[in-house]
């Protein structure tokens, strides 16, 4: 196995253990990376795939097990497992480089902030456009069900899509691919019978994202 491998599988492994939440486990993760690599694709520019990789399968992770109701202390938890991250990549001896470019990818990831490399952008574009999957919606409504989450949670990331990602995702995402996938991403969920229960339960007026 590949030091990248190893890096990664340590990140599934936390994921699997002690998810962030429903909506911040392991299958956002993958989504994000699936995402990141249709990007890739469809952009002009030098990518360091391993350094992306790793920065879109971290990007969410907490090590510390430290249980809170509080979803914006919870946030700022991620960024423990930043350091923990450094450590790892310095124990299998990454180049100074390298552990920079996951370093600043992972770090400037969240909505308010700005990412200051090509693997950054690639991953706030795509853990942005995650958001816009049905399944990670129904994931968090099924868990409020079962009363593994406070309802605050959901009501909190379903406004918090309405205010900020309706409203503003699209005009900055980075890439003029990451707009498309925008589009067709709305236009599923709109088509969707599901999809549109989810839109009319939250309020959402999905079509205002799209471009007029
Ligand atoms: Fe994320």
């Amino acid at each position: 196995m590949n030091k990248v491998d190893i890096v990664v599988n340590e990140a599934k492994k936390l994921l699997k253990e002690n998810p962030f939440d429903v909506g911040h486990d392991l299958s956002h993760h993958t989504m994000v990376w699936r995402l990141a690599k249709r990007i890739t694709k469809n952009i002009d520019e030098k990518i360091d795939m391993d350094a992306l990789k790793t920065a879109c399968l971290w990007h969410d992770v907490v090590v510390t097990k430290l249980p809170t109701k509080d979803v914006l202390l919870k946030t700022k938890m991620t960024d423990d497992s930043l350091e923990y991250l450094v450590v790892l990549l310095k124990k299998y001896k990454f180049s100074k480089e390298f552990i920079n470019k996951v370093v600043i990818a992972k770090k400037y990831h969240h909505f308010d902030e700005k990412p200051r490399s090509v693997e950054g952008k690639i991953l706030w574009d795509a853990d942005k456009l995650g958001v816009l999957g049905l399944n990670r919606w129904q994931r968090f409504i099924q868990a409020e069900k079962n009363g593994k989450i406070p309802k605050s949670f959901v009501s909190y990331y379903a406004s918090t899509f309405k205010e900020k990602y309706l409203k503003t995702m699209r005009n900055r995402l980075h890439f003029k691919y990451s707009k498309i996938l925008h589009d067709e991403m709305i236009l599923r969920l709109i088509k969707s019978k599901e999809g549109r229960a989810t839109a009319k339960r939250f309020s959402w007026d999905l079509k205002s994202a799209l471009p007029k």
